[in-house]
């Protein structure tokens, strides 16, 4: 294996010619689920010129500026009136034409799919082969929202008029830097709401370059720009006074449930909607493809360092399947090949993490509670704490510190049980309620658990992580969501950013 990956990034450095075409896929489109709408395939690493041109773009720089953030109440006050002087027009122009915007603006993204793939790697600590998708999927929320603006009545039916909330404040998370903030955001545009967008603080070029895409898709089109804007704060009294101003209608946060709760402590009048924590469990019965699970359960807890919401950090091994000398070590050998390395270097499959590891990560990597031993022990590979090879805990008990907690890093817990009924219970028992997987080739079991588990994403035979717009639309149950509810790149996400009138009376 390591003489393979030698050759495969040997063969991208000594190519002789670097395209500057950025990516040509070999995989045909996702079949589409619904009229019109199609996902975007995803850069083909297998495809030479596309290695060369991934390498090229990470062996630079992002060079784009970046605006200085607001540091004053006043410039709060400034974009917040800005947004509010655009929301009649945005919320007039028609819902169709919102829609043909929308789509120029997915394609602006795909066509900016190289700069966003450089800012993610160099600013996130994202392989490509997580940043690539990443881009698919921005530009996917921005082509199925357009396809719901347009289902949106133009106002003329009294039984279907819709009301947009007006100016949006979007705070996403650093993890998804490009995805999530451009959902939010033009979820709300898709609705007739201007966006204002706080990037995480981690990630701003990140926000900065898919905003730019988006605002280079509305002047093309005659909108005036302050209907997107991107407003950078700290998270202190400036920050504070943003989420809490009076002229924001409507709050969508994705954060922990920290955030959340602070949010929703600030605006008690429940306008704020929140997708946040998760504890997520992979369950694997012996009926399973035992090399198809682990291949799942690697990919799902340590992509992106297992830096998701949606990351898999329990597996849960039934019977016979927990005994598995054979899955044992094939888990150990899939976790220990990983490469571990810079986000920027095309061989590495798992990067750093965004933030040195404190806190609940740090003990998960660092300690051992009772009846736990490792499997793989993670290492710490730098002085301050962000490069740690990943780790495999066994024998992680029903209750336990490792069971119940989201620790966000590149740490999986093993735990055994008996049965399937018994490892729902042990899935269930957590506050949250994000994601789950079950691998299991019984009809039966997989009926069985689709019934009882309490998760918003629930995956069969498949990895846990990376919901695709549409097919797999993204929320959480249970303390994983706050608000309405209804999911990411789903049917009623846009719907619900607004308020519908009542019927009128009838004579
Ligand atoms: N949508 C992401 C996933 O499914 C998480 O935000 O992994």
């Amino acid at each position: 294996v390591a003489a393979q990956r030698e050759r495969f990034i040997a063969s991208v450095h000594d190519a002789a010619t670097v395209p500057t075409e950025p990516r040509r896929t070999s995989r045909a489109p996702r079949p589409s689920q619904g009229p019109g709408f199609r996902n975007l395939p995803d850069t083909d690493p297998a495809v030479a010129d596309n290695r060369r041109w991934a390498a090229a773009l990470l062996a630079t720089a992002p060079s784009e500026p970046l605006a200085a953030p607001a540091t004053s109440i006043a410039e709060v006050d400034a974009a917040v009136a800005r947004a509010a002087s655009v929301a009649q027009s945005w919320g007039a122009t028609p819902p169709a034409r919102r829609a043909e915007i929308l789509r120029q603006a997915s394609a602006a993204l795909d066509a900016a799919r190289g700069d966003l793939v450089r800012a993610m790697a160099h600013e996130a600590g994202k392989t490509v082969g997580e940043a690539d998708p990443e881009v698919s999927e921005a530009a996917d929320f921005a082509a199925y929202y357009a396809d719901r603006a347009a289902e949106l009545a133009d106002g003329t039916d009294p039984l279907a008029r819709f009301r947009p909330d007006g100016v949006t404040l979007v705070t996403p998370p650093w993890n998804f830097p490009v995805a999530i903030p451009i959902g939010g955001a033009l979820a709300a545009l898709a609705a007739g709401s201007p966006a204002i967008l706080k990037p995480a603080p981690q990630t701003p070029r990140c926000a900065s370059v898919a905003v730019d895409a988006v605002r280079s898709a509305l002047a093309v089109s005659g909108v005036d720009p302050d209907v997107l804007q991107l407003l950078q704060v700290a998270e202190d009294e400036v920050g504070r006074h943003l989420v809490t101003h009076a002229d924001i209608a409507r709050v969508v946060l994705t954060g922990s449930i920290e955030t959340a709760r602070l949010f929703a402590g600030w605006r008690p009048d429940r306008d704020v909607l929140a997708e946040t924590s998760g504890k997520n469990a992979l369950v694997v019965t012996p009926s399973a493809d035992l090399d198809l699970a682990v291949a799942d359960a690697v990919r799902s807890a340590f992509g992106h360092a297992g830096q998701k919401c949606s990351a898999a950090s329990l597996l849960i091994l039934v019977g016979s399947a927990g005994r598995s000398p054979r899955l044992r070590r094939q888990l150990a050998d899939a976790v220990s090949s990983l490469a571990v390395g810079a986000a920027t270097a095309l061989g590495t499959t798992m990067g750093p993490l965004v933030e040195p590891a404190q806190g609940k990560l740090l003990r998960a990597l660092t300690t051992l509670d009772p009846g736990e031993q490792w499997l793989v022990e993670p290492r710490r590979l730098d002085q301050d704490g962000r490069r740690w090879t990943p780790g495999v805990k066994h024998g992680v008990s029903p209750g336990s510190f490792f069971h119940v907690t989201e620790c966000f890093g590149p740490v999986l817990g093993v735990m055994r049980v008996g049965t399937l009924d018994e490892a729902i219970a042990v899935q269930n028992a957590t506050a949250f309620g994000l994601t789950g997987g079950l691998h299991s080739l019984d009809p039966d079991e997989i009926e069985h658990w689709l019934e009882h588990v309490e998760v918003g994403n629930a995956y069969v035979n498949r990895h846990i992580t990376g919901a695709v717009v549409q097919r797999q639309s993204f929320g959480g149950w249970k303390a994983s969501v706050v608000g309405p509810g209804a999911k990411a790149g789903g049917p009623g996400y846009v719907a619900q950013l607004g308020t519908w009138a009542d019927a009128p009376d009838l004579p």
